[in-house]
């Protein structure tokens, strides 16, 4: 069966029109060159520094911004002259929680609201079943069901998180695509998330591609991991071989610079083969 997404050679250029120089055009190569596969039913980290390209990639994945080259193909199609009514189709596939999702609620609706949402816009769901679509939601992400009545500004960072994750599943996707989904929390909220992202995943089967710029957390939640450096990938391969035996000492330093993170082994268990 095709792979869920597949990206080949893709590459995306970011041109500045202001500059301290009149005239002058200042340019970013945030892709270079990057291809990806997102099979069904893996768990892929891309891991690499702040701005390195991750959440770039992630975007013209998604199809929300174009590559400049390169190919993209999702369940083995061309994503070339797809409809709007294809890449909704893809969105219910694979849910994008993008980079800072939490702070994007909207601050003037409650939780009943946020997760009411995507089910009337996306499947057109009637009152009697989205009510009990919301109370499964809540129960997979381990919120009560008070929570409805509240507003996001009364929530702590890791519900807040579980929010986000709710609304993603509403649509029963098969895949999340999960920007920087813990970096903004404090490390033991981290660690909960993290948990809560594996069980959900061994529950309902979900596919990631995981991005962080935090090795120490892709490790614990991914099978196959990806380094991105400037705008490149420079490693890639099963989780074991890359940690185990890194080929760059770009990976190396990265590797490193995780090391006395692995509090969330004692967190999450050490038993790998759980991806
Ligand atoms: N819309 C844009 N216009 C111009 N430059 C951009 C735009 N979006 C991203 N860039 C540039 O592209 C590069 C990659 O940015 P990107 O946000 O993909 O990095 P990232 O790896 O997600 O970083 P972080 O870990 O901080 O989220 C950066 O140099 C960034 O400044
Ligand atoms: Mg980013």
């Amino acid at each position: 069966m095709a792979a869920l997404i597949e990206a080949r050679g893709i590459s995306k250029l970011f041109a500045h029109r202001r500059s301290w120089w009149p005239g002058a055009r200042l340019r970013t190569r945030a892709l270079d060159d990057v291809s990806l596969t997102l099979a069904r039913g893996a768990s892929l980290g891309l891991v690499g520094e702040s701005g390195c390209g991750k959440s770039t990639l992630a975007r013209i994945l998604i199809g929300l911004d174009q590559a400049d080259k390169g190919e993209l193909l999702w369940n083995g199609r061309a994503t070339t002259r797809f409809s709007r009514v294809d890449w909704r189709q893809c969105w219910r596939q694979v849910q994008y929680v993008f980079q800072d999702a939490r702070s994007a609620l909207n601050p003037r609706h409650t939780l009943r609201q946020i997760l009411s949402t995507p089910l009337i816009t996306m499947l057109d769901m009637p009152a009697p079943a989205r009510a009990r679509r919301i109370d499964e939601l809540l129960e997979q992400v381990g919120l009560e069901r008070d929570f409805l009545s509240r507003y996001p500004h009364e929530l702590s960072g890791g519900q807040g998180q579980r929010v986000v994750l709710a609304r993603a599943l509403a649509v029963k996707p098969q895949g999340l695509i999960l920007d920087e989904p813990v970096s903004a929390l404090d490390v033991s909220i981290q660690a909960q998330i993290l948990v809560l992202l594996q069980e959900l995943r061994d529950q309902l089967g979900l596919s990631y591609l995981f991005i962080s710029h935090d090795l120490a957390v892709v490790e614990q939640l991914c099978s196959e991991v990806m380094v991105m450096k400037d705008g490149r990938v420079i490693e890639s391969g099963p989780r074991d071989q890359v940690f185990g035996s890194p080929q760059q000492a770009y990976t190396r330093v990265l590797l490193n610079a995780a090391q006395g993170k692995d509090h969330f082994s004692s967190v999450l268990g050490s038993d790998h083969n759980s991806c």
